[in-house]
């Protein structure tokens, strides 16, 4: 049988090789440590000072209790009958360090795995957790599930050209997708497909989580799915193009996802559009814009 210390010691390892550099210990937590002390300190015989009885051990799992300060995210839309354990986001420490504890969280997030139609390898975001700019995407596909990375594939590639076309690199903006796991079909190779509502739903309170931590000066949703799952929108995405939505108060854009360039011969006035997107994210995050990039893809 594990001992409760034991299971105390293997949680911390595995957030510490997650990249966690503190938690947060409430006072119940640390009761129940000063408890195990206790029990595994070694009785001092003095003459009046009797070794007193153990007391009797926590009936709890230990590992729970090293819970980070509750979370101020709301809980997940629950799509199914599992409970849907509620995300840990620490109150204390770096960007980088919350967006670890997230990630740590996410493999084999309950709510996902119950769902039973995502693949297993769980792939979270890339960039810099302290960017002004903040992407999202619908789910990683076949190429984003081997690399481990969002946005790695054919369209990510589309993407890195968008972002160099802003003059700015992958890793000054934050990338994520609103489900962290690829989508799965039946005898699935190279194939993708685009997320249910259950499932963006199970997956919600990481983004949720995401943007609280970045706090982006502006976020862009990258094609209908994730204008879906983030702003409840359905509809074309020409409909819902060209001017601002708010996502816990930050101001969103939305634009066509980067595949919409890969089909065929992609119009002109396809990469106006959503270069035109990408002028007024730039206008609005206060970044230089010269007459050159003004004129990409009109019609000479
Ligand atoms: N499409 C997405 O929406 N996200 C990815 O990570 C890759 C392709």
């Amino acid at each position: 049988m594990i001992r409760p210390v034991d299971a105390i010691v293997e949680f911390l390892k595995a957030q510490e090789a997650e990249g966690v550099k503190s938690v947060y210990l409430d006072e119940s937590a640390r009761e129940l440590l000063r408890q195990l002390h206790r029990q595994n300190a070694k009785p001092r015989k003095t003459p009046d000072a009797p070794a007193k009885a153990a007391p009797a051990p926590p009936r709890e799992n230990p590992a729970s209790r090293f819970a980070p300060s509750p979370s101020p995210v709301p809980a997940a839309a629950r799509p199914t009958a599992t409970p849907a354990p509620d995300l840990i986001v620490p109150d204390s420490g770096t960007a980088a360090e919350k967006i670890a504890a997230l990630k740590a969280q996410a493999k084999g997030w309950p709510p996902a795995v119950a769902l039973k139609s995502l693949r297993e390898t769980m792939v979270f975001s890339c960039g810099n957790p302290e960017a002004d700019l903040m992407l999202i995407g619908e789910a990683p596909g076949y190429e984003e599930e081997k690399l481990g990375e969002p946005f790695v594939g054919p369209a990510g590639q589309k993407l890195t050209e968008i972002l160099r076309a802003m003059r700015l690199d992958r890793k000054d903006v934050y990338i994520s997708n609103i489900v962290k796991f690829r989508p799965a079909t039946p005898r699935q190779t190279t194939n993708n497909r685009k997320p249910t509502p259950a499932e963006m739903a199970s997956c919600l309170p990481f983004i949720r989580a995401e943007v609280a931590i970045v706090r982006p000066k502006c976020i862009i949703a990258l094609g209908g799915t994730a204008c879906e799952g983030l702003l409840g929108l359905q509809g074309p995405v020409g409909s819902m193009r060209g001017s601002w939505h708010d996502f816990a108060g930050i101001p969103v854009r939305v634009t066509y996802h980067p595949a919409y360039l890969l089909h065929g011969q992609a119009a002109l006035t396809d990469k106006r559009m959503i270069w035109e997107d990408m002028l007024a994210v730039m206008e609005k995050l206060g970044m230089p814009i010269d007459d050159k990039q003004r004129q990409f893809f009109l019609p000479k």
